[in-house]
């Protein structure tokens, strides 16, 4: 049986790659997909969430999210990475389809008190959805199987400050209440995603292979490797979210250390993440290295045959 799971998401080019690998990933059943600001606005997050699933005759829900963080003012999008769209310069399109009635955090709450121990959540966004659920409904701290997030940095940098990572930087108290929770919780954050890359090669191999899913991911990666370009002046480009996906479909191209986390609320350092001394928290699990060209190729290879696998889906509904 393939495993349920909720993707909570900002789509966002990395969030393109890691959904289409999800959805060509026969292991995985994405029963639903939650919209979060971040990459782009709530909003152009559920269209392009909506979007991405018509593209691959994937049959799934996807519920708006959380407009603002838990407390503190909306950072500006980061469209200087994915472009105002979210999709680098590829044109935005408005989708056949519409979203659920229900909020992400009501989805996530319904999901999963109906399949007990049966859903991962997998979060790859600013983490306000997961908040917002856990204080709608605290029993689903026991009713989800586990959470995996890409989020925060243990050994390593930030990418919004020196200190800071992007998703956890968009809304620090959220993701410290998610860390908070008394749940199985997975943290993959820069110290194992920017280890993995790829290259403009390796998406025009994806476009020759897949050309309608490949060949969107080509095109919306452009605008991706221009700013990797930019801060690094190699052009690749770092597979953060598609490594939260890899974390729970291929565990073992990871290696983990548990130990209880928190979030930097205030100050200088805040949206560090940090190992939380008080010793009051579950221990959770944070990726600390990855077996990175296994991964790209594991990547790669899943989309590779998004196209084919699409079309199946299509002929069978
Ligand atoms: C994270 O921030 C977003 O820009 C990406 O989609 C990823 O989820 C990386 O820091
Ligand atoms: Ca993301």
């Amino acid at each position: 049986m393939a495993q349920k799971l909720i993707i909570d998401t900002d789509p966002g080019i990395d969030d393109a790659m890691a959904i289409h690998m999800a959805f060509a990933d026969q292991r995985l059943n994405v029963i639903g997909m939650t919209s979060i600001f971040g990459n782009v606005p709530t909003s152009t997050a559920t269209r392009n969430a909506i979007r991405l699933a018509e593209m691959a005759n994937y049959k799934t829900i996807v519920a708006g999210g959380a407009k603002i963080p838990l407390i503190r003012p909306a950072e500006p999008a980061a469209d200087f990475v994915h472009g105002v769209e979210g999709f680098g310069t590829v044109p935005p399109a408005t989708p056949a389809g519409t979203a659920d009635a229900r909020s992400a955090a009501e989805f996530i709450c319904d999901s999963c008190a109906a399949m007990p121990g049966e859903i991962i959540i997998c979060a790859v966004g600013p983490l306000t959805n997961l908040a917002l659920a856990l204080r709608l409904d605290p029993a689903i701290a026991n009713n989800v199987k586990s959470v995996v997030i890409m989020g925060g940095s243990v050994a390593y940098h930030g990418n919004v400050t020196t200190c800071a990572e992007a998703n956890i930087w968009n809304d620090p108290d959220a993701a410290d209440a998610v860390f908070a929770a008394n749940w199985d919780l997975t943290m993959v954050g820069l110290d194992v995603t920017e280890k993995t890359q790829c290259t403009p090669h390796d998406f025009d191999q994806l476009a020759m292979s897949s050309p309608e899913i490949g060949g969107f991911l080509r095109d919306a990666t452009e605008f991706y490797f221009d700013f990797h370009e930019q801060k690094t002046n190699i052009r690749s480009c770092f597979m953060h979210d598609p490594s939260a996906i890899l974390a729970i479909t291929d565990p073992n191209l990871f290696k983990f250390e548990t130990m209880p986390m928190r979030v930097v609320c205030d100050g200088k350092e805040i949206g560090r993440t940090k190992r939380h001394e008080d010793g009051d928290r579950r221990k959770i699990k944070v990726a600390m290295d990855v077996k990175s060209e296994m991964a790209r190729q594991k990547f790669l290879a899943l989309v590779a045959n998004a196209d084919s696998i699409s079309l199946s889906r299509k002929v069978s509904s």
